[in-house]
């Protein structure tokens, strides 16, 4: 049985943005995520406050948080991968914290420059601060399915980390599928797993589109019980530390599926476009999406 509402979380500002070799200026960024907030969306994330000689592409997260106009019905979030970053956020008044690790050992020393024991602590710490702080606190699972590094990843060793992440105090985990090799069936046997450990309202799917099958994969999570996705307009986003991973699943084509299937997101598909067009003029190149395809053909 499938539900009748989702909750879907564009990632493209950050996700998207921090995957394009080009700088883009602030005020292009503030404008998109301006545009974004009056689709109906009601959670964005922005940006990283991670350390930007790492990730250039996001240097000026505070800016852009500063400068956004706030649609009182979005949560505006971002990436913090510690303490550092976390006094950052908090300064520039973020509504939530997203903490991120991976579960295998080759993309989280890689991604975090740490192994996946040095990294709890850090973690801890910084929920522990977010929550006194009053945020809420999101935590990401990257590499669910496979690593671009270790290969396969068994369930089980996700379940330990997703164990540990809500022993912190997260209040929601989103699991990352980020080179985007999965299928359904890996999807079935990952949240088998899970699902009878922690409560499906409390996990998020975070597909790539490398190879196609992302919506599949999230047709095989909203059967499983999921109702939150992240997305990424136009299909942008990737990881710089996952060789070979390209875009999140496009917001626009994940829409139109869901709405054609009677599912309600909230958000206005033309709205949304018009939104991609705007990020494609910044952008100066095409999107990839097939919503997008067909809008370039009318
Ligand atoms: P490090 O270089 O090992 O950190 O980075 P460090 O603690 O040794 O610090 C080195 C320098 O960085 C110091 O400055 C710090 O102050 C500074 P120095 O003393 O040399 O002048 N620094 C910072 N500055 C500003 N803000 C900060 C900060 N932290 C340290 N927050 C660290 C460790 C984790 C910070 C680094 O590896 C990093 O920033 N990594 C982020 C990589 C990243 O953003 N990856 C992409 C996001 S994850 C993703 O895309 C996957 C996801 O989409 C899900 C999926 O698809 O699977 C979420
Ligand atoms: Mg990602």
């Amino acid at each position: 049985k499938l539900p009748k509402n989702v909750t879907i979380k564009e990632v493209g500002p950050r996700d998207g943005l921090q995957n394009e070799k080009q700088l883009v200026l602030s005020e292009d960024k503030i404008a998109w995520i301006n545009s974004l907030s009056e689709t109906g969306l009601s959670y964005i994330e922005v940006s990283s406050f991670v350390n930007p000689k790492w990730i250039p592409q996001l240097a000026d997260a505070s800016d852009v948080l500063k400068g956004i106009k706030r649609n009182k019905g979005v949560t505006y979030a971002a990436l913090v991968p510690n303490i550092k970053g976390l006094d950052r956020a908090l300064e520039a008044g973020i509504d939530e914290v997203s903490v991120f690790m991976s579960a295998s050992e080759g993309h989280n020393r890689s991604n975090i420059n740490k192994s996946i024991g040095e990294t709890y602590p850090v973690l801890e710490e910084v929920v522990k601060e977010a929550k006194m702080a009053g945020k809420t606190v999101r935590g990401y699972v990257s590499t669910v399915i496979a690593c671009p590094y270790d290969g396969y990843v068994k369930p089980a060793q996700v379940r330990e980390v997703a164990d540990r992440l809500f022993s912190m105090g997260i209040d929601e985990l989103s699991l990352g599928e980020t080179i985007g090799v999965g299928v359904p069936n890996q999807v079935e046997r990952l949240l088998d797993e899970l699902l009878p450990h922690f409560n499906a309202s409390q996990l998020a799917m975070h597909f790539h589109d490398t190879r196609g099958t992302a919506l599949a994969n999230i047709v095989k999570s909203l059967e499983m019980g999921i109702t939150t996705f992240d997305s990424a307009l136009g299909g942008l986003g990737g990881c710089p530390y996952a060789k070979g991973a390209s875009g999140n699943v496009a917001t626009e084509d994940l829409l139109y599926m869901l709405h054609e299937m009677g599912i309600d997101t909230g958000i206005d598909l033309n709205l949304a476009l018009k939104s991609a067009q705007l990020i494609e003029r910044t952008l100066g190149k095409s999107l990839k999406s097939r919503q997008m395809e067909i809008l370039r053909a009318e």
